[in-house]
């Protein structure tokens, strides 16, 4: 239906005669002349119908926004001074010759410019007409370029692209399953894979030595701006394999994607244990853009009268940090009132903080509520640890070390981007020497990455100091994001039911859920090990947006629901028997 996509028309093709089609994206009319900017994948092309051509004239002055319509004209040149060089077709426009009306269209919902400002909902209810916009259309083509470029370093590093099954047994990553359930096995029920974990090590056991999926997954989780309930893994397994090879193969694919896509160099990516990451940033994927650290002063202050610190200064669980904040002494009471708010959404239960105003005054030269709880003396020594400077300020937080480290360490960043403390455009960053396993609140321990991940230790020396047993497991952190996690994994018998024992999952547990698993480590499971990254998260960061929604064409909602198809629905009383499922409260049944 077309010799050209509208955006491929550029002064090479001056004088010559061409046929588009596309969406009308403006019509003007300039005083007798018709002018309708058409788009289409491509981009826009302007053309313009003077009188003279009666019958084109005519039918170009009834098309409205978003008519689709097929054009054939001739290319010019545009007069001097009325080119646009932001367009590739800026130094040509088209003199229309013939235009048919292939479809009308209905007022759009919202404008498709990409400056009118239009609420998520709007956008997600008509996302067809959403991802008509330019930005949408920038982003999705993006993540087409990179998941190709993923694929084709995959293949050519030997790594098959082989299809694991969605309905399935549950695969524990953390999250809650999305349950399926089945008519000829009525009672039962399948789960959507969290991730295709156990069966990319299973294609291991059978031989394939390398594996990759673009893989969607399936969390029912608490939504945030990098979280949806269905996701894109890139999903890589390798037998044979040391977490240095593995580390090494998928470092340099992001590289290498990063390198051809935006020309931004990472660099030799850095390697930090997770114990240093939490004591220096309170998080085991610290923004290394971010200069600030948290400093331990408990020491200092386990002495003193003020129970707020002292308390947990002697609590072998418990943190005192300080985090020093560059030029922070202009902020105002009412900016640290909002901050204190912020930090407890963490849990803290205040924000002491100490501005440095004239620092060769001693004392006298600082300002803060409590000097008088933790005395001069303390006081000037905490700050030469910190190497203050006039200008400065210095807050506190002193609680259980989780409570600290996530208060600290969300305000470490919330302050470095509002007081536009970033030192660099990326900052990737290895994760590695995760612990196994972490102590749940009601007592218990639970596995920090899964249960299949590898101890750094044997049986016995796993299961005599459980809570500080390292893994094999390592995350690449890239601006703050976690982008991917993996680790090597158990391919001994003996050493998965350990695992399986001290996260207290009984014998009979363990075979109703994992006796496939148990029986093929049994028949030669070589040593193995993989890594998945989340491909929304790794588009989001690359094209800057604020959420993963930005650069998926039809998300969930922030209530996992979908505005557009109005899932998840009703379904019929007879469906539900069929499945041998009764409603525990019989909503009035709208789809019968
Ligand atoms: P993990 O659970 O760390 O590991 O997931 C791997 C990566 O997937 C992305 N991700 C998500 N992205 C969007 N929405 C979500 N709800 C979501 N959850 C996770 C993150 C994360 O780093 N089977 C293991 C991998 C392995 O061990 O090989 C796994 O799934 O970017
Ligand atoms: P208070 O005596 O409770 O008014 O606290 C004195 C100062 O210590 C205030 O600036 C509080 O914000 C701060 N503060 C209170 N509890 C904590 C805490 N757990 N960590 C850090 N600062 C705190």
């Amino acid at each position: 239906m077309r010799s050209h996509y509208c955006g491929e028309i550029t002064e090479t093709l001056a004088d010559q005669t061409v046929t588009f089609c596309g969406w009308v994206h403006r019509r003007r009319d300039h005083g007798g002349v018709i002018f309708l900017d058409v788009r289409d994948r491509e981009g826009l092309v302007q053309t313009v119908f003077d009188p003279d051509t009666v019958e084109a004239f005519n039918t170009a002055n009834g098309v409205r926004s978003e008519y689709v319509v097929q054009i054939t004209g001739l290319v010019r040149l545009r007069p001097q001074g009325a080119t646009n060089d932001n367009m590739t077709t800026g130094k040509i426009e088209i003199l229309g010759k013939e235009i048919t009306v292939l479809n009308k269209a209905a007022t759009p919902p919202f404008p498709l410019d990409d400056y009118s400002p239009v609420g998520e909902d709007v956008r997600l209810k008509y996302r067809y007409m959403d991802l008509r916009r330019d930005e949408m259309q920038r982003n999705l083509r993006f993540r087409h370029k990179v998941s190709t470029q993923v694929r084709n370093y995959l293949d050519q590093n030997g790594f098959l692209d082989l299809e694991t099954p969605i309905l399935t047994r549950a695969t524990p990553e953390g999250a809650r399953d999305y349950l399926v359930p089945s008519r000829t096995h009525q009672g039962s029920f399948f789960a959507l894979p969290q991730s295709p974990q156990l069966f990319k090590q299973l294609l291991m056991v059978s031989g394939f030595d390398r594996y990759y999926q673009i893989a969607k997954c399936f969390r029912d989780e608490d939504l945030r701006a990098d979280r949806q309930p269905e996701f894109t893994q890139i999903d890589i397994e390798a037998s044979f394999i040391t977490e240095e090879q593995i580390m090494s193969i998928t470092e340099n694919m992001i590289k290498e994607i990063f390198k051809d896509q935006m020309n931004v160099d990472l660099g030799e990516i850095p390697h930090m244990p997770y114990a240093e990451a939490m004591n220096r940033f309170g998080s085991d994927k610290p923004d290394l853009r971010i200069d600030m650290e948290l400093v331990d002063i408990a020491d200092l202050l386990q002495d003193i009268e003020f129970k707020v610190f002292a308390g947990p200064a002697k609590d072998p669980k418990g943190r005192v940090a300080a985090l020093k904040v560059p030029g922070g002494a202009k902020l105002s009471r009412k900016d640290i009132d909002a901050y204190t708010k912020y930090v407890s959404i963490y849990g803290a239960k205040g924000l002491a903080w100490i501005k440095v105003n004239e620092l060769e005054k001693g004392v006298e030269g600082l300002q803060s509520p409590i000097i008088k709880f933790i005395g001069e003396e303390n006081t000037l020594k905490i700050m030469e640890r910190l190497g203050v400077e006039n200008g400065d300020i210095v807050f506190f937080g002193a609680d259980k070390a989780k409570i600290v480290n996530e208060a600290i360490g969300a305000l470490r960043i919330k302050l470095g981007i509002d007081l536009e403390l970033l030192t660099k455009e990326w900052a990737p960053l290895w994760v590695v020497d995760f612990p196994m396993f972490e102590e749940l609140d009601g007592g218990g321990l639970t596995a920090i990455h899964h249960p299949f991940t590898a101890p750094a230790c044997s049986p016995e020396e796993l299961k005599a100091n459980p809570a500080t047993a390292l893994s094999q497991a390592y995350d690449l952190v890239l601006n703050g994001c976690e982008l991917g996690g993996g680790s090597l994994r158990i391919h001994d018998q003996a050493m998965q039911k350990t695992v399986f024992e001290i996260l207290n999952i009984s014998e009979e547990e363990q075979q109703e859920k994992f006796g496939f698993l148990l029986d093929a480590l049994q028949f030669g499971a070589p040593p193995h090990g993989g890594l998945a990254f989340g491909l929304d998260r790794l588009i989001m960061l690359m094209v800057g947006a604020d959420s993963i929604r930005e650069v998926i064409a039809f998300p969930k909602t922030q209530s996992a629901g979908c505005v557009m198809t109005d899932a998840p629905g009703l379904v019929t009383t007879k469906q539900l028997r069929e499945v041998g499922v009764q409603l525990r409260v019989q909503e009035k049944d709208k789809a019968e």
